[in-house]
């Protein structure tokens, strides 16, 4: 682990800014970012290099919330509303399989989701916002959020008062997103992605002799009808026009042929858009669960989690960001409506508190090899998402800004 980034070759004082001219920078921010990954809460040279850059800049900002979290707040050259944007900062426990002279230094941690892109982008809209106060009216707060990936650095930088003083009105935030090519947008009101519950059980039955099960209680058999039977709550409880998954991730059980073993332990995770849901698969697994223990005369230990509520998005502002969207990527056929994924994230929480959208920026490039999914150890996207990112951005500001 390096505990100082090396200096940046940047000089913006020398350039003519035009959000595009900030194309290298964001480029070099985000291969600095690359090379020291961190992991949540623990994003310490990520937050130094922010706080480097927007005090170079004179940015107003507050570090440290939430632990390694930062707020910007950028004001426009009259009064007005507030606009918010979230980037997450923090990487994941994963050993970084490409050859780039930008690769991982950190081992076994890695951006492997495009966090690293996401502050660049924030950092590229900040310096830009900074340089042409006389483009919007208000106040944007640019929220650098740590720890994404878990445990969740967004409830306690609400907790912090990441959305207070000035009061946030409306939110934005983006995800460079590898499941659509680079020059489109996913963009859609309601629901984008799926809430994320999970759950740990232990089946307790009673252990023996493998050629006399009639004297014991099989924690195996009793897992094995659960896990099917957990099946039949999405495809026999759930309404067949909504959607939801049940997945049992993990079992384990057993150590050898013959011997019938005491305890059986299973992990899994649930997803789903309707916010109508909530609380239910948390009943109906315990049901299942219960029930089936029960008819075999063994006992369970279960603990369920609601991590992440479902990202919802704002209708108005929805088609803010899509309008805008059709203008950067110059066709709207570049603009996808269809791109909900069961996938989780923690933004929901802010979409919670006020307005928002959440979208996908497309950063796809099969023909670079840069096509990998999010999380896997070949990772990487094409750079020029970044400078549609911080276009976006800016253009969502002045709109946004402009129309109240
Ligand atoms: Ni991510």
């Amino acid at each position: 682990m390096v505990s100082t980034l090396p200096t940046l070759s940047h000089n913006l004082a020398a350039i003519r800014l035009d959000i595009r001219t900030l194309q290298p920078q964001l480029v070099e921010w985000r291969r600095t970012l690359h090379q020291y990954p961190e992991l949540g809460f623990r994003e310490k040279l990520t937050a130094e290099l922010i706080d480097r850059l927007l005090t170079e800049w004179g940015i107003e900002h507050q570090t440290g919330v939430a632990q390694t979290g930062t707020v910007a707040i950028l004001r426009g050259s009259s009064p007005g509303s507030v606009l918010g944007i979230r980037a997450d900062m923090d990487a994941l426990p994963i050993q970084e399989a490409n050859q780039a002279p930008y690769r991982s230094q950190h081992d076994g941690i890695m951006h492997a989701c495009g966090h690293d892109g996401h502050v660049a982008i924030a950092l590229g809209t900040a310096y830009y916002l900074s340089q042409h106060p006389e483009q919007f009216a208000g106040t944007v707060k640019i929220i650098f959020q740590p720890a994404e990936e878990g445990p969740g650095g967004a409830k306690p930088m609400i907790a912090a008062g990441a959305l207070k003083n000035p009061d946030v009105e409306a939110i934005i935030g983006l995800h460079l997103w590898n499941n659509l090519p680079l020059g489109t947008v996913g963009v859609r009101e309601g629901a984008m992605m799926a809430a994320v519950e999970i759950f740990d059980c232990t089946i307790h039955g009673k252990g023996g002799h493998g050629a006399m099960p009639h004297q014991t209680v099989d924690p195996i058999v009793v897992s094995a009808q659960i896990v099917s039977a957990l099946q039949a709550i999405v495809s026999r409880n759930v309404d067949p026009l909504k959607s939801a998954v049940v997945t049992v991730g993990s079992l384990h059980s057993g150590h050898t042929y013959n011997v019938i073993p005491h305890t059986a332990q299973m992990q899994g995770t649930v997803r789903y858009f309707d916010p109508e849901f909530e609380g239910f698969f948390r009943q109906r697994i315990e049901q299942v669960i219960a029930g089936i223990c029960q008819s075999h005369g063994a006992t369970y230990e279960l603990t369920y989690q609601e991590l992440y509520p479902p990202v919802i998005n704002d209708r108005q502002i929805a088609n803010l960001v899509r309008s805008v969207a059709e203008a950067v990527v110059e066709t709207p056929v570049g603009v996808v409506p269809e791109c909900q994924t069961m996938g989780g994230e923690d933004m929901s929480f802010f979409l919670q508190e006020v307005p928002g959208c959440y979208f996908f920026l497309g950063s796809a490039n099969a023909a670079k090899d840069l096509a990998y999914p999010h999380h896997h150890p070949r990772f990487d996207f094409d750079e020029a998402a970044l400078g549609m990112g911080v276009e976006i951005f800016v253009r969502c500001v002045e709109k946004f800004l402009a129309g109240k």
